[in-house]
């Protein structure tokens, strides 16, 4: 069997949670590969929302598996909160949650150092979501990381060394912090983390993959919040493409079967960094008031713009997308005009490409009908008005991929399938 993967095409937040829930019943496991609770995932289903940030989004539909991968940064002490939750609302996670023993482990001292250096880099910060995501993979590349697995030996003697390396670079950068309830919900989150099953999770997909099973690999963040395509230094610190859920899993690149990749039929950005269709003005605050745009974790207000077709089309090569997904179609419903970036402007020139670097970089647009249809109703595309089926061919035609699912408001059942011709 083929591994299918979903990922977030934009700055993250395009609604990979709501449909990789829609999509699960379809497979046997579900499997995070990369990012950690910087991830806020949002699901409604039964007058229910959840915000899920390292526990997998398939992990309300029936019994399937769950894996948090090798790939993903975990703090025990918000995973412990996030569990709970959970199974307070009555979902049993401790038999069908399994969590990579190569997992990293976010230390209490890797969110003030998050902190710190954000600090320490004043006005060019990147605004982080304070998780300690940064710190916690710099440990991981420069081999001095602990891991789930590092739970069940020597524990102690290994965390006491790393927070030991933290406090001292605390001391150099002179900041002041206060570990004690930090330190105490940790501890707790790791008795608590003991419960569930550590596994070796490239074994255990591959032995499933053998056995026929099925996989849908849900990824965190977006393309371009890529440690390397994105928008560097404005991003997040790990590979949120398609390539990450190799590394972040141990799947074969010649495993990989679909990419669904999702986008929002506007864009938003939470945090610092170029966004080259951002909106000052009126039609941004709608945007974002008709969009709910505020982060799932944070409630940080999300900064909203038009679509940007260079960067999705560069989102699309570098993940081999094969099937697109248009989220928050809804959101544009009241608006006469829609605009679309097709191109970008750099000192007088246009470009249809990603450059190296997009900031302050100038958009060229073109502009379609709106549908002004109530999208949230939808049924069937058989209903889908003139103009909304324009926008999608436009895109379609633009992008060079299909767009096979629609999205027309945020509960699981407000989601359609396109079965059109390619
Ligand atoms: P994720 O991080 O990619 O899972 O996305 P988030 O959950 O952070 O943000 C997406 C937000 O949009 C959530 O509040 C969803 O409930 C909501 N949402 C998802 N799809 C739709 C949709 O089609 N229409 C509307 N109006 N909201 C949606
Ligand atoms: P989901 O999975 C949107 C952004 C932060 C910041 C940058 C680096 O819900 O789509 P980090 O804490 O990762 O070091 O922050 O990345 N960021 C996200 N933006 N959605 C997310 O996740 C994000 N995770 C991180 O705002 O700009
Ligand atoms: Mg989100």
């Amino acid at each position: 069997m083929k591994v299918d993967i979903l990922l977030g095409l934009q700055w993250g937040d395009e609604g990979k949670g709501k449909v990789v829930d829609v999509l699960t019943p379809r497979y046997d496991v579900v499997a995070r590969f990369q990012g950690g609770p910087n991830a806020g995932h949002t699901l409604e289903f039964e007058g229910q929302k959840y915000v899920l940030r390292s526990i997998p989004s398939g992990i309300f539909q029936g019994d399937k598996v769950n894996i948090i991968g090798n790939g993903v940064v975990l703090d025990p002490a918000l995973f412990k909160a996030e569990a709970e939750a959970l199974e307070a609302s009555g979902h049993n996670l401790k038999e069908r949650l399994h969590i990579s023993k190569k997992a990293h482990l976010i230390l209490p001292t890797h969110r003030i150092l998050d902190a710190a250096y954000e600090a320490a880099k004043g006005d060019a910060k990147v605004g982080t979501t304070g998780k300690g995501i940064g710190p916690t993979y710099t440990d991981k590349i420069s081999r001095n990381g602990v891991r789930v697995g590092d739970i069940l030996h020597d524990f102690d003697k290994k965390y006491a060394a790393a927070k030991a390396r933290h406090e001292q670079i605390l001391k150099g950068l002179n900041y002041e912090y206060d570990l004690s309830e930090l330190e105490k919900a940790w501890f707790e989150g790791i008795e608590y983390l003991k419960q569930f099953k550590f596994v070796d999770s490239e074994h255990e997909i591959n032995g499933l993959l053998s056995d026929g099973k099925s996989v849908l690999c849900e990824g965190a963040q977006g393309t371009m919040l890529d440690i390397d395509f994105g928008s560097y230094p404005f991003v997040t610190s790990s590979n949120t493409i398609c390539a990450g859920a190799c590394t972040g899993l141990g799947i074969a690149p010649n495993k990989i079967g679909e990419v669904y990749g999702i986008f929002k039929a506007y864009c938003t950005r939470v945090g610092a960094g170029p966004f080259p269709t951002e909106l000052f003005d009126k039609t941004g605050d709608q945007i974002c008031t008709l969009g709910h745009e505020f982060g799932s974790v944070t409630g940080r207000k999300r900064r909203c713009g038009w679509i940007d077709l260079v960067a999705l089309k560069y989102a699309i090569m570098v993940d081999g997308v094969t099937k697109l997904i248009m989220m928050k179609s809804d959101v544009l419903d009241s608006f006469e005009t829609i605009k679309a970036c097709v191109a970008y402007k750099v000192n007088g020139e246009e470009i249809d490409y990603f450059p190296f670097d997009i900031e302050g970089v100038e958009p060229v647009y073109v502009e379609l009908p709106g549908w002004q249809t109530d999208m949230t109703k939808m049924q069937s595309e058989d209903e889908f008005p003139e103009e909304f089926n324009a926008y999608l061919s436009f895109l379609e035609e633009q992008l060079g991929v299909p767009v096979k699912i629609v999205s027309v408001g945020p509960d699981r059942e407000q989601t359609i399938e396109r079965y059109t011709e390619e």
